[in-house]
């Protein structure tokens, strides 16, 4: 087997990742893909969710299934794991530091999530840069988008200008995406018929349409 590797990385915290990281990976592992959670992430919150997630009585299975790792530790990880699963999905660390570029460089796509204002968009660049650098292929996702708003479609406009990947998919921001990590859950089992649960389906579908694996 050899399993696709998804990274979700963006220097800017508060961006998206980790939430990211649980809703496709939920999304995913319904569908019957066998999908392991690599968190890389000094501050562990996507470790945490699954901290609850046990507690409320979803065992580790075959199907989903979470390491946390050093991210020095992680390509060794990565490569025994895509041998095992369809998708390995590392959430990373908030800054372009070492652990986050381990991450890049194992991956077959990078999942940059931004929100679609003049920071979070120039914070956006190094992580593109770094995935240049180490020939990964970027998709970069509108996350927390308002239902209007001319500066929104300003930025969405500026990143298709400057030709960056965008994913058509793209989430709103609704409280639905936070209140199911509170309960160790993604947003299509708590929620399985909101809009939240309909834009992390259309992109988890996306994704995996855009992410071939890379000749090594
Ligand atoms: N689309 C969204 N709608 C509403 N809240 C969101 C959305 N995406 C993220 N959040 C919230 O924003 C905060 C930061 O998200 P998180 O996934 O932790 O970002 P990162 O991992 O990049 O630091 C969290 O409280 C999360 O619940
Ligand atoms: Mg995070």
């Amino acid at each position: 087997m050899t399993g696709r590797v998804i990274t979700i990385a963006q220097q800017k915290g508060g961006a998206g990742k980790t939430s990211l990281a649980v809703h496709l990976a939920v999304a995913w592992a319904a569908e019957g893909r066998s999908v392991a959670l690599i968190d890389i992430d000094p501050q562990e919150s996507l470790t945490q969710w699954w901290r609850q997630r046990l507690e409320g009585g979803r065992a580790n299975s075959r199907n989903l299934s979470l390491k946390t790792l050093a991210g020095w530790r992680a390509s060794s990880e990565v490569d025994r794991l895509r041998r095992e699963v369809d998708l390995v999905v590392i959430d990373s660390p908030p800054h372009a530091e070492t652990a986050a570029r381990v991450g890049v460089r194992s991956a077959d796509l990078v999942l940059i999530p931004v929100q679609l204002s003049p920071m979070d968009v120039w914070a956006t660049r190094p992580t593109i840069d770094m995935a240049t650098r180490e020939r990964v292929p970027v998709l970069v996702v509108a996350n927390r988008v308002p239902p209007r708003g001319r500066l929104p479609d300003e930025m969405r406009a500026e990143l298709e200008r400057d030709r960056l990947p965008m994913a058509a998919a793209q989430l709103g921001n609704r409280t639905a995406f936070a209140a199911s990590l509170a309960d160790g859950l993604g947003v299509t089992e708590a929620e399985p018929s909101s809009s939240a649960a309909a834009e992390i389906m259309a992109l988890a579908a996306e994704v995996l349409a855009t992410a071939s694996p890379r000749k090594r």
